[in-house]
């Protein structure tokens, strides 16, 4: 099977370019002008469009049994919305609790993507404990082709670490040469803030902010850096999402501390006066990190273009009405996530590029490339190169829509970002040469996504 893509304006990381792309056998195999292609090819005319690498998501809940319920989503849902939106890989959040068995949680978590994702995926592997057997585990998952860990601050007696399990995790990784992924908010704290609250009465979605505010997660970015920097471990900050957090990261990184940051499109375009709405519709925006005060966002925006954060994922995390209305009595029952797979790259692109707030190779890197160099899976992904897998996305930029959840196929009653207008979409998506979305319908193979092995390479 050939598929030859004529006349676009190819976009990476680093260079833009008019060219045709000839694929093979799920390899671009050759770019240029004037490209001849065999009469069985197929032929895509890309002119007035840009072309762009597929683009990566690292940062996605897709199974999680987590406060109580399970997310909404299955990975033949959520990798068919990615796609839709452009994502045409992406790294699911592996995560079994401290009651769970390590090595059982992953190959659940893979039994469950199997077969099922459209996208090519791979996992960052949680350690929510650390007791004998972990070693040995962790040492298997890496074997079989796992590359990064993730560790809770937060999420106390569920998730969450405690700071010697922090230490031992960080130290294997620092053997292993893997990538240490962490959300970081101090659990202590949150616990204690909640308490107070709902003491004092102050039970409604709006007080999910104050209950883990900018000091605790900033204390949490401290209080993971100072652990990578007495480990020599490699980092990674998830859902980075206001300025003192990103002054502890950043000064961390100043001392040579080896640590990547990573922001989620909620944090760059909603505030936490979308949570202080009333009932229901406060409950939908309640995630963790909390949405901020809007001053940070000129500052995110700022640094997210300056490359000192390097990724924009979604922390994609359904839960539907039902679900959110758990918390109706108490903001600490109230499933944190906020779904953003579909709409991750349309928005980046609308009030980023569009805007004037980001240079059009920096989003090409902060949504693939620089993922794909961070977690192990460049260049095979995030570029277009002769050799790298046939991931690509045909971009309309003149497009214009309005988000709706009438329209998206993430499994889930609402979508948070409802009623935003969207300058942008891809018309066309490739995963590995292989049509799978034109024009935000799915188009393509159900189930057809490869599971990723990966090296550790952070030594
Ligand atoms: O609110 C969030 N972020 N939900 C998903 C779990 C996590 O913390 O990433
Ligand atoms: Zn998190
Ligand atoms: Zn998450």
């Amino acid at each position: 099977m050939s598929l030859l893509i004529k006349n676009g304006e190819i976009v990476t990381a680093d260079s833009c370019c008019r060219a045709d792309i000839y694929v093979e056998n799920e390899t671009i195999t050759r770019i240029g002008r004037d490209l001849e292609a065999p009469p069985d090819s197929e032929v895509i005319d890309a002119a007035g469009k840009y072309v762009f690498p597929g683009f990566i998501d690292p940062h996605v809940h897709i199974y999680l049994p987590f406060m109580a319920t399970f997310a909404k989503d299955t990975h033949e849902t959520a990798s068919i919305a990615a796609l839709v939106g452009g994502t045409t890989t992406y790294i699911e959040m592996c995560c079994p609790s401290r009651m769970d068995d390590a090595l059982e949680g992953y190959h659940l978590w893979k039994s469950k993507a199997e077969g099922n994702s459209a996208c090519d995926y791979t996992f960052h592997m949680a350690v929510s404990k650390y007791i004998g057997e972990t070693e040995s585990q962790l040492r298997e998952i890496v074997r079989d082709g796992i590359s990064s860990f993730k560790i809770f601050l937060a999420y106390k007696n569920f998730f969450g670490v405690e700071d010697c399990e922090m230490y031992q995790a960080l130290a294997l990784a620092r053997k292993l040469g893997v990538i240490v992924t962490a959300h970081c908010e101090n659990a202590e704290l949150v616990a204690q803030l909640q308490q107070e609250l709902l003491r004092a009465g102050k039970t409604g979605p709006e007080w999910h902010e104050p209950s883990r505010p900018e000091s605790v997660e900033a204390e949490g970015t401290h209080h993971f850096v100072t652990f990578l920097e007495n480990t020599g471990a490699s980092g990674y900050v998830v859902h980075l999402s206001c300025e003192a957090a990103l002054k502890a990261a950043l000064a961390a990184k100043e001392r040579g501390v080896r640590i990547h940051i990573e922001s989620v499109i909620p944090h760059l375009l909603l505030d936490k006066a979308y949570a202080a709405r009333a009932g229901l519709e406060g409950m939908k925006h309640v995630m963790s990190p909390p949405l901020r005060d809007k001053r940070n966002q000129h500052v995110l925006w700022n640094a997210l273009n300056a490359g000192l954060i390097d990724t924009v994922a979604t922390d994609h995390c359904p839960f539907d009405t039902e679900q959110k209305l758990m918390g109706r009595d108490a903001f600490t029952q109230i499933p944190n996530g906020i779904p953003g797979i579909e709409e991750r790259v349309n928005l980046l692109f609308t009030y980023g590029v569009k805007r004037g707030k980001l240079d059009l190779h920096r989003f090409v890197d902060a949504a693939s490339t620089r993922a794909a160099k961070i977690f192990g899976l460049f260049p095979r992904k995030g570029t277009i190169a002769v050799g790298s897998d046939a991931d690509l996305v045909i971009y309309d930029s003149s497009y214009n829509g309005i988000i709706s959840s009438a329209s998206q196929y993430v499994n889930n009653d609402y979508n948070g970002f409802e009623g935003m207008p969207i300058e942008g979409r891809p018309a066309v998506v490739t995963v590995r040469g292989k049509v799978q979305a034109r024009d935000g319908e799915f188009v393509g193979e159900r189930g057809g996504g490869r599971f990723l092995k990966r090296e550790p390479s952070h030594f």
